[in-house]
């Protein structure tokens, strides 16, 4: 009676751990979610349940209570479970609701690092998001907050060298004004669409333009002057070509 929650990482199948692939050819059951890639299901015994809980837009989706009540069923049906999250459980992934939700009804619960989307994304196309004196501080927020929150909750730290917002390109008009007040329009701006997977994109604008890009979810919004490194980068990377 164990429910492992895993990271499945940022989307490429093979950015996931040794550990989490162990755990899965074990499963009697997996509980995924949309941006878990499905190849990583190819690992499961096929005699293992398979139950999407994902969140697709356009589709019937489940909310978080009815997740929690079926991690819970079960959580109390099998031994061994899996909850695949995309990137890290913890990481905007709601794996804390689920953890106390498990545990309140006395259920086991071990956790498996993923890596995060946005850690696997920038650095899987050379753009870091820290460097020597350009960017010491790293903020992840996230552009899509709970509705039920007051203003007063949204806590951004819009001061941060580099910003990473997840889930945030539906309101970018509503938060760049915001990152406006704090950073010059002329503050770089890069846009991950699927991050790590064969249909990725990297958008390029400013604060001044990135709300007028055509950017599709999921994607990462990256600001600060880290981009430049990156962009300095592509056009050595391009020179060797
Ligand atoms: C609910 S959050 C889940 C974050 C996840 N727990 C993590 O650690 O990366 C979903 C958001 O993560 C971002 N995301 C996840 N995977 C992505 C990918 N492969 N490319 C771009 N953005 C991604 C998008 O901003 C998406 O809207």
């Amino acid at each position: 009676m164990t429910v492992y929650m895993i990271g499945a990482g940022p989307g490429d199948p093979d950015l996931i751990t040794v550990k989490a692939v162990k755990i899965l050819k074990q499963a009697e059951a997996v509980l995924y979610d949309s941006l878990a890639n499905d190849v990583l299901l190819e690992y499961v015994p096929e005699d293992a349940e398979l139950v999407y809980v994902g969140k697709r837009a356009g589709e019937h989706y489940r909310k978080q209570p009815e997740i929690n009540e079926l991690l819970i069923e079960y959580g109390k049906k099998y031994d061994k479970v899996v909850r695949l999250k995309g990137g890290d459980p913890f990481i905007f992934g709601r794996g804390g609701e689920e953890e106390l939700a498990l545990l309140k009804e006395g259920i086991n619960v071990e956790f498996v690092s993923g890596i995060n989307s946005a850690i696997g994304s920038a650095t899987g196309i050379g753009l870091p998001l820290t460097h020597r004196a350009i960017a010491t501080s790293l903020t992840l927020v996230t552009g899509h907050e709970d509705p039920q929150k007051t203003e007063k909750q949204v806590n951004w730290d819009y001061t941060a060298d580099t910003i990473v917002v997840f889930m945030g390109v539906g309101l970018l008009k509503k938060y760049v004004p915001k990152i406006l007040q704090y950073k010059s329009p002329d503050t770089p701006v890069a846009a991950i669409e699927n991050g790590t997977l064969p249909n990725q994109k990297v958008i390029l604008g400013t604060l001044a333009d990135i709300t007028e890009k055509k950017i599709k979810p999921p994607a990462l919004i990256i600001i600060g002057e880290v981009v430049n490194i990156y962009k300095e980068c592509e056009e050595l990377r391009s020179k060797m070509e």
